[in-house]
Protein backbone atom coordinates (compact mmCIF):
# COMPACT_ATOMS: atom_id res chain seq x y z
CA UNK A 1 0.00 0.00 0.00
CA UNK A 2 1.38 3.61 -1.06
CA UNK A 3 1.55 5.82 1.50
CA UNK A 4 -0.40 9.07 1.12
CA UNK A 5 2.64 11.72 0.83
CA UNK A 6 3.34 10.01 -2.56
CA UNK A 7 0.37 11.91 -3.71
CA UNK A 8 0.34 15.34 -5.16
CA UNK A 9 -3.06 15.89 -5.90
CA UNK A 10 -4.47 15.02 -2.34
CA UNK A 11 -5.49 18.63 -1.71
CA UNK A 12 -7.38 19.96 2.17
CA UNK A 13 -10.51 21.29 0.66
CA UNK A 14 -10.05 25.20 1.07
CA UNK A 15 -11.47 27.54 -1.16
CA UNK A 16 -8.36 27.50 -3.87
CA UNK A 17 -7.98 23.84 -3.76
CA UNK A 18 -12.04 23.84 -4.72
CA UNK A 19 -11.83 26.37 -7.29
CA UNK A 20 -8.94 24.29 -9.30
CA UNK A 21 -11.47 21.28 -8.83
CA UNK A 22 -14.27 23.35 -10.18
CA UNK A 23 -12.17 24.03 -13.06
CA UNK A 24 -11.37 20.11 -13.50
CA UNK A 25 -14.46 18.98 -13.43
CA UNK A 26 -15.48 21.82 -16.07
CA UNK A 27 -12.69 20.64 -18.41
CA UNK A 28 -14.30 16.70 -18.30
CA UNK A 29 -11.74 15.66 -15.61
CA UNK A 30 -12.35 13.44 -12.27
CA UNK A 31 -12.58 15.19 -9.18
CA UNK A 32 -12.87 12.89 -6.00
CA UNK A 33 -14.35 15.09 -2.93
CA UNK A 34 -16.29 14.13 0.56
CA UNK A 35 -19.96 14.02 0.96
CA UNK A 36 -21.90 13.42 4.44
CA UNK A 37 -22.01 9.30 3.35
CA UNK A 38 -18.63 8.59 1.52
CA UNK A 39 -16.21 10.30 -0.28
CA UNK A 40 -17.42 10.19 -4.39
CA UNK A 41 -15.67 10.30 -7.52
CA UNK A 42 -17.14 13.13 -9.54
CA UNK A 43 -17.84 14.18 -12.93
CA UNK A 44 -19.56 16.18 -14.78
CA UNK A 45 -22.91 14.47 -15.38
CA UNK A 46 -23.53 16.34 -18.61
CA UNK A 47 -20.81 15.31 -20.26
CA UNK A 48 -20.52 11.75 -21.50
CA UNK A 49 -16.94 11.41 -21.87
CA UNK A 50 -15.99 12.88 -18.35
CA UNK A 51 -18.45 10.16 -16.95
CA UNK A 52 -17.20 7.57 -19.10
CA UNK A 53 -13.83 7.90 -16.96
CA UNK A 54 -15.74 7.13 -14.33
CA UNK A 55 -15.94 3.75 -15.21
CA UNK A 56 -12.79 3.39 -16.46
CA UNK A 57 -11.54 4.33 -12.91
CA UNK A 58 -13.18 2.94 -10.93
CA UNK A 59 -12.82 -0.61 -13.27
CA UNK A 60 -16.38 -0.96 -13.31
CA UNK A 61 -17.03 -4.31 -15.25
CA UNK A 62 -20.16 -3.01 -16.57
CA UNK A 63 -22.05 0.48 -16.67
CA UNK A 64 -24.04 1.20 -13.62
CA UNK A 65 -26.03 4.19 -13.19
CA UNK A 66 -24.83 6.93 -11.54
CA UNK A 67 -26.06 9.55 -8.72
CA UNK A 68 -26.19 12.98 -9.55
CA UNK A 69 -25.29 15.24 -7.40
CA UNK A 70 -26.76 19.11 -7.63
CA UNK A 71 -26.61 22.37 -5.60
CA UNK A 72 -30.70 23.11 -5.58
CA UNK A 73 -33.57 21.69 -6.07
CA UNK A 74 -34.28 23.52 -9.17
CA UNK A 75 -31.28 22.09 -10.76
CA UNK A 76 -33.06 18.40 -10.08
CA UNK A 77 -36.02 19.39 -11.37
CA UNK A 78 -34.16 20.23 -14.86
CA UNK A 79 -32.46 16.34 -14.42
CA UNK A 80 -36.12 14.74 -14.14
CA UNK A 81 -39.18 15.21 -16.60
CA UNK A 82 -41.11 15.69 -14.01
CA UNK A 83 -41.59 15.20 -10.18
CA UNK A 84 -44.73 14.45 -8.37
CA UNK A 85 -46.04 16.43 -5.29
CA UNK A 86 -44.67 13.05 -2.96
CA UNK A 87 -40.60 13.76 -4.31
CA UNK A 88 -41.30 17.71 -4.00
CA UNK A 89 -42.17 16.69 -0.38
CA UNK A 90 -39.25 14.42 0.27
CA UNK A 91 -36.97 16.81 -1.10
CA UNK A 92 -38.23 19.46 1.46
CA UNK A 93 -37.87 17.31 3.93
CA UNK A 94 -34.78 15.40 3.44
CA UNK A 95 -32.56 17.83 1.30
CA UNK A 96 -29.38 18.26 1.38
CA UNK A 97 -29.28 15.18 2.73
CA UNK A 98 -28.24 11.14 2.53
CA UNK A 99 -31.56 10.60 0.60
CA UNK A 100 -31.26 9.84 -3.05
CA UNK A 101 -34.44 10.63 -5.42
CA UNK A 102 -34.96 8.22 -8.49
CA UNK A 103 -37.39 9.25 -11.37
CA UNK A 104 -37.52 9.51 -15.07
CA UNK A 105 -35.05 11.41 -16.26
CA UNK A 106 -35.36 14.75 -18.75
CA UNK A 107 -33.02 14.77 -22.02
CA UNK A 108 -30.45 16.54 -21.12
CA UNK A 109 -28.86 13.12 -18.92
CA UNK A 110 -26.56 11.36 -21.06
CA UNK A 111 -27.26 7.58 -21.20
CA UNK A 112 -24.51 6.36 -19.59
CA UNK A 113 -24.85 7.92 -16.36
CA UNK A 114 -27.96 6.17 -16.04
CA UNK A 115 -26.55 3.18 -17.92
CA UNK A 116 -29.47 3.18 -20.52
CA UNK A 117 -32.29 3.30 -17.92
CA UNK A 118 -34.79 6.27 -18.37
CA UNK A 119 -34.89 6.94 -15.10
CA UNK A 120 -32.25 8.90 -13.33
CA UNK A 121 -30.79 9.36 -9.75
CA UNK A 122 -30.47 12.45 -7.87
CA UNK A 123 -29.48 14.13 -4.46
CA UNK A 124 -28.14 17.07 -3.14
CA UNK A 125 -25.46 16.21 -0.67
CA UNK A 126 -25.12 18.29 2.90
CA UNK A 127 -21.72 18.30 2.86
CA UNK A 128 -19.86 21.79 3.01
CA UNK A 129 -17.20 20.96 0.64
CA UNK A 130 -19.99 19.29 -2.09
CA UNK A 131 -21.74 22.00 -1.81
CA UNK A 132 -19.22 24.45 -2.58
CA UNK A 133 -17.67 22.49 -5.26
CA UNK A 134 -20.70 22.22 -7.14
CA UNK A 135 -21.42 25.52 -6.60
CA UNK A 136 -18.45 26.64 -8.14
CA UNK A 137 -18.29 23.91 -11.20
CA UNK A 138 -22.00 25.01 -12.10
CA UNK A 139 -22.80 21.85 -13.20
CA UNK A 140 -24.16 18.19 -11.85
CA UNK A 141 -21.82 16.56 -10.99
CA UNK A 142 -22.39 12.01 -11.36
CA UNK A 143 -20.38 10.52 -8.38
CA UNK A 144 -20.27 6.36 -7.25
CA UNK A 145 -17.80 6.05 -4.12
CA UNK A 146 -14.85 6.23 -5.03
CA UNK A 147 -13.15 3.19 -4.66
CA UNK A 148 -12.04 0.78 -6.92
CA UNK A 149 -15.38 -1.83 -8.16
CA UNK A 150 -15.71 -4.12 -5.42
CA UNK A 151 -14.37 -2.45 -2.71
CA UNK A 152 -15.68 -1.21 0.14
CA UNK A 153 -16.79 2.55 -0.03
CA UNK A 154 -14.04 5.09 1.13
CA UNK A 155 -14.97 7.73 4.25
CA UNK A 156 -11.06 9.50 4.17
CA UNK A 157 -9.09 11.14 1.32
CA UNK A 158 -6.38 8.54 2.42
CA UNK A 159 -8.89 5.59 1.45
CA UNK A 160 -9.67 7.10 -1.86
CA UNK A 161 -5.92 7.44 -2.56
CA UNK A 162 -4.88 3.90 -1.60
CA UNK A 163 -8.09 3.06 -4.28
CA UNK A 164 -8.18 5.33 -6.96
CA UNK A 165 -4.20 8.04 -6.00
CA UNK A 166 -3.21 8.11 -9.56
CA UNK A 167 -6.55 7.82 -11.21
CA UNK A 168 -7.86 10.92 -10.39
CA UNK A 169 -6.96 14.83 -11.31
CA UNK A 170 -7.49 15.54 -7.80
CA UNK A 171 -8.95 14.39 -4.15
CA UNK A 172 -10.68 16.87 -2.38
CA UNK A 173 -9.69 15.95 1.54
CA UNK A 174 -12.58 17.41 3.49
CA UNK A 175 -11.39 14.66 6.66
CA UNK A 176 -13.67 11.82 7.31
CA UNK A 177 -17.16 11.33 6.51
CA UNK A 178 -19.49 12.21 9.03
CA UNK A 179 -22.29 9.77 8.47
CA UNK A 180 -20.13 6.68 6.99
CA UNK A 181 -22.32 5.04 4.66
CA UNK A 182 -24.00 5.58 1.56
CA UNK A 183 -27.00 7.19 0.99
CA UNK A 184 -30.87 5.78 1.06
CA UNK A 185 -32.17 5.22 -3.00
CA UNK A 186 -35.97 5.28 -2.97
CA UNK A 187 -37.55 5.28 -6.60
CA UNK A 188 -41.52 6.51 -6.54
CA UNK A 189 -44.20 5.24 -8.55
CA UNK A 190 -47.56 6.02 -8.41
CA UNK A 191 -48.88 4.17 -4.85
CA UNK A 192 -45.66 3.19 -3.96
CA UNK A 193 -42.26 4.11 -2.57
CA UNK A 194 -39.64 1.55 -3.30
CA UNK A 195 -36.16 1.44 -1.38
CA UNK A 196 -33.83 0.56 -3.88
CA UNK A 197 -30.87 0.90 -1.29
CA UNK A 198 -30.82 0.76 2.57
CA UNK A 199 -28.60 3.69 3.48
CA UNK A 200 -27.91 6.51 5.57
CA UNK A 201 -31.85 7.90 5.55
CA UNK A 202 -32.98 6.52 8.22
CA UNK A 203 -36.65 3.73 7.39
CA UNK A 204 -38.35 4.71 9.98
CA UNK A 205 -37.96 8.72 9.55
CA UNK A 206 -38.53 8.15 5.64
CA UNK A 207 -42.03 6.08 7.02
CA UNK A 208 -42.70 8.91 9.13
CA UNK A 209 -42.37 11.27 6.62
CA UNK A 210 -44.74 9.75 4.19
CA UNK A 211 -47.53 8.84 6.27
CA UNK A 212 -49.02 5.83 6.59
CA UNK A 213 -51.32 6.13 3.35
CA UNK A 214 -48.44 5.43 1.14
CA UNK A 215 -46.67 1.55 0.73
CA UNK A 216 -43.13 1.28 1.32
CA UNK A 217 -41.64 -1.55 -0.25
CA UNK A 218 -37.77 -2.84 0.06
CA UNK A 219 -37.24 -4.32 -3.03
CA UNK A 220 -33.23 -4.53 -1.94
CA UNK A 221 -33.83 -8.70 -2.52
CA UNK A 222 -35.14 -8.81 -5.81
CA UNK A 223 -33.56 -11.47 -7.63
CA UNK A 224 -32.79 -9.08 -10.81
CA UNK A 225 -31.13 -6.65 -9.57
CA UNK A 226 -31.80 -2.74 -10.15
CA UNK A 227 -29.77 -1.09 -7.98
CA UNK A 228 -26.07 -2.61 -7.70
CA UNK A 229 -25.61 -2.03 -4.24
CA UNK A 230 -28.63 -5.05 -4.31
CA UNK A 231 -25.49 -7.35 -5.52
CA UNK A 232 -25.22 -9.82 -3.25
CA UNK A 233 -21.28 -9.55 -2.70
CA UNK A 234 -21.17 -5.85 -2.86
CA UNK A 235 -19.34 -4.09 -0.34
CA UNK A 236 -17.11 -6.93 0.50
CA UNK A 237 -13.50 -6.75 1.84
CA UNK A 238 -10.71 -8.52 0.10
CA UNK A 239 -10.68 -11.12 3.67
CA UNK A 240 -13.39 -13.32 3.82
CA UNK A 241 -15.59 -11.74 6.56
CA UNK A 242 -17.86 -13.92 8.59
CA UNK A 243 -21.06 -13.13 11.05
CA UNK A 244 -20.76 -14.40 13.97
CA UNK A 245 -24.32 -15.52 14.91
CA UNK A 246 -25.73 -16.48 18.37
CA UNK A 247 -25.44 -20.33 19.17
CA UNK A 248 -28.02 -22.02 17.36
CA UNK A 249 -28.61 -19.91 14.71
CA UNK A 250 -27.03 -20.36 11.03
CA UNK A 251 -28.50 -17.61 9.94
CA UNK A 252 -28.02 -13.83 10.75
CA UNK A 253 -30.50 -11.54 10.87
CA UNK A 254 -34.13 -11.24 10.86
CA UNK A 255 -35.44 -8.46 9.17
CA UNK A 256 -32.35 -8.50 6.86
CA UNK A 257 -31.90 -12.53 6.58
CA UNK A 258 -28.79 -13.41 4.76
CA UNK A 259 -29.60 -12.30 1.37
CA UNK A 260 -29.85 -15.20 -1.10
CA UNK A 261 -29.58 -16.99 1.57
CA UNK A 262 -28.62 -20.73 3.18
CA UNK A 263 -25.38 -21.41 4.21
CA UNK A 264 -23.59 -25.03 4.14
CA UNK A 265 -22.85 -27.49 6.67
CA UNK A 266 -19.57 -26.52 8.94
CA UNK A 267 -17.08 -26.48 6.61
CA UNK A 268 -13.39 -25.28 8.44
CA UNK A 269 -12.57 -24.69 12.14
CA UNK A 270 -9.79 -21.81 12.50
CA UNK A 271 -8.06 -20.64 15.55
CA UNK A 272 -9.15 -17.01 16.33
CA UNK A 273 -5.75 -15.78 16.43
CA UNK A 274 -6.19 -15.85 12.72
CA UNK A 275 -8.87 -14.06 12.71
CA UNK A 276 -9.70 -10.14 13.37
CA UNK A 277 -12.51 -9.21 14.71
CA UNK A 278 -15.46 -6.66 13.85
CA UNK A 279 -17.13 -5.38 17.25
CA UNK A 280 -20.10 -3.30 17.71
CA UNK A 281 -19.79 -1.99 21.27
CA UNK A 282 -17.22 -4.47 23.19
CA UNK A 283 -15.43 -7.79 22.88
CA UNK A 284 -14.79 -9.95 25.17
CA UNK A 285 -11.39 -11.53 25.12
CA UNK A 286 -9.68 -9.29 22.59
CA UNK A 287 -6.31 -10.73 23.25
CA UNK A 288 -7.58 -14.00 21.58
CA UNK A 289 -7.59 -12.61 18.29
CA UNK A 290 -4.94 -10.80 15.54
CA UNK A 291 -6.95 -7.51 15.24
CA UNK A 292 -9.72 -5.96 16.69
CA UNK A 293 -12.02 -2.54 15.97
CA UNK A 294 -14.57 -1.76 17.81
CA UNK A 295 -16.98 0.44 16.22
CA UNK A 296 -19.10 2.37 18.66
CA UNK A 297 -17.25 1.82 22.74
CA UNK A 298 -20.58 3.24 23.58
CA UNK A 299 -22.99 1.38 21.70
CA UNK A 300 -24.26 4.51 19.38
CA UNK A 301 -25.51 3.22 16.18
CA UNK A 302 -24.40 6.58 14.31
CA UNK A 303 -20.58 6.42 15.75
CA UNK A 304 -20.92 2.52 14.36
CA UNK A 305 -22.12 3.80 11.03
CA UNK A 306 -19.36 6.56 10.73
CA UNK A 307 -16.39 4.36 11.53
CA UNK A 308 -17.94 0.94 9.89
CA UNK A 309 -16.31 1.63 6.19
CA UNK A 310 -12.55 2.54 7.95
CA UNK A 311 -12.42 -0.37 10.21
CA UNK A 312 -13.14 -2.74 7.71
CA UNK A 313 -10.34 -1.35 5.53
CA UNK A 314 -8.10 -1.20 8.46
CA UNK A 315 -8.98 -5.22 9.34
CA UNK A 316 -8.45 -5.66 5.80
CA UNK A 317 -5.19 -4.59 6.09
CA UNK A 318 -4.02 -7.37 8.40
CA UNK A 319 -2.30 -10.83 8.38
CA UNK A 320 -5.49 -11.52 9.17
CA UNK A 321 -7.16 -15.01 7.53
CA UNK A 322 -10.50 -13.93 7.78
CA UNK A 323 -12.81 -11.30 9.51
CA UNK A 324 -15.11 -12.39 12.42
CA UNK A 325 -18.03 -9.62 12.03
CA UNK A 326 -20.54 -9.17 15.63
CA UNK A 327 -24.02 -8.50 14.08
CA UNK A 328 -25.38 -4.57 15.15
CA UNK A 329 -29.05 -4.21 16.58
CA UNK A 330 -30.76 -3.86 13.74
CA UNK A 331 -32.73 -0.40 14.26
CA UNK A 332 -32.33 3.11 12.73
CA UNK A 333 -28.34 2.96 10.87
CA UNK A 334 -28.06 -0.19 11.88
CA UNK A 335 -30.44 -1.33 9.48
CA UNK A 336 -27.88 -0.16 6.75
CA UNK A 337 -24.61 -1.52 8.66
CA UNK A 338 -26.68 -5.51 8.96
CA UNK A 339 -27.79 -4.70 5.50
CA UNK A 340 -23.54 -4.12 4.34
CA UNK A 341 -22.52 -6.93 6.62
CA UNK A 342 -24.51 -9.25 5.52
CA UNK A 343 -24.00 -8.70 1.31
CA UNK A 344 -20.42 -8.89 2.34
CA UNK A 345 -20.20 -11.70 4.30
CA UNK A 346 -18.90 -15.10 2.95
CA UNK A 347 -20.76 -17.23 5.68
CA UNK A 348 -22.00 -17.15 9.16
CA UNK A 349 -19.35 -18.18 12.53
CA UNK A 350 -19.71 -19.69 15.96
CA UNK A 351 -16.74 -19.03 18.28
CA UNK A 352 -16.02 -21.89 20.22
CA UNK A 353 -14.04 -20.09 23.56
CA UNK A 354 -12.98 -23.65 25.04
CA UNK A 355 -10.63 -24.32 22.03
CA UNK A 356 -10.30 -20.69 21.19
CA UNK A 357 -11.34 -21.87 17.53
CA UNK A 358 -14.21 -20.21 15.33
CA UNK A 359 -16.21 -22.25 12.98
CA UNK A 360 -17.33 -21.20 9.67
CA UNK A 361 -20.09 -21.65 7.67
CA UNK A 362 -19.75 -20.65 3.67
CA UNK A 363 -22.30 -19.56 1.93
CA UNK A 364 -24.00 -21.14 -0.71
O1 LIG B 1 -24.04 8.26 -0.56
C1 LIG B 1 -24.01 8.02 -1.75
O2 LIG B 1 -25.02 7.74 -2.39
C2 LIG B 1 -22.65 8.08 -2.47
C3 LIG B 1 -22.17 9.52 -2.44
C4 LIG B 1 -20.91 9.72 -3.23
O3 LIG B 1 -23.20 10.36 -2.89
N1 LIG B 1 -22.74 7.56 -3.80
C5 LIG B 1 -22.89 6.23 -4.07
O4 LIG B 1 -22.92 5.94 -5.43
O5 LIG B 1 -22.97 5.40 -3.22
P1 LIG B 1 -22.82 4.45 -6.00
O6 LIG B 1 -22.66 4.58 -7.49
O7 LIG B 1 -21.74 3.70 -5.32
O8 LIG B 1 -24.23 3.87 -5.76
C6 LIG B 1 -25.34 4.35 -6.48
C7 LIG B 1 -26.54 3.50 -6.23
C8 LIG B 1 -26.36 2.18 -6.89
O9 LIG B 1 -26.86 1.15 -6.05
C9 LIG B 1 -27.17 2.36 -8.17
O10 LIG B 1 -27.60 1.17 -8.72
C10 LIG B 1 -28.31 3.23 -7.70
O11 LIG B 1 -27.69 4.11 -6.82
N2 LIG B 1 -28.90 3.92 -8.83
C11 LIG B 1 -28.40 4.96 -9.50
N3 LIG B 1 -29.22 5.31 -10.52
C12 LIG B 1 -30.26 4.48 -10.48
C13 LIG B 1 -31.44 4.33 -11.27
N4 LIG B 1 -31.70 5.12 -12.30
N5 LIG B 1 -32.29 3.35 -10.94
C14 LIG B 1 -32.02 2.52 -9.90
N6 LIG B 1 -30.94 2.62 -9.12
C15 LIG B 1 -30.06 3.57 -9.39
MG1 LIG C 1 -20.53 2.22 -4.42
Amino acid sequence: MRKNQEFKNILAARAGAIRRSAELIRAGELVAFPTETVYGLGANALDPRAVAKIFEAKRRPRFDPLIVHVASQGEALELWKGAPPLARQLMNRFWPGPLTLVLAKSEIVPDIVTAGLDTVAVRIPAHPVALALLRAARRPIAAPSANMFGRSSPTTAQAVAEDLGDRVAMILDGGRCPIGLESTVISLSARAVEILRIGATPLAELKEALGRRMTVKIVTKSRRPRSPGMLKHHYAPAKPLFLLVATGRRRPGTSFPFPHGKTRRPTSVHPLSRAALLAFASADEKGAFLAVEILSASGDLAEAAANYFAALRKLDGTKADFILAQEVPEEGLGLAIMDRLCRAAAGTAMINWVTRSAMLFARE
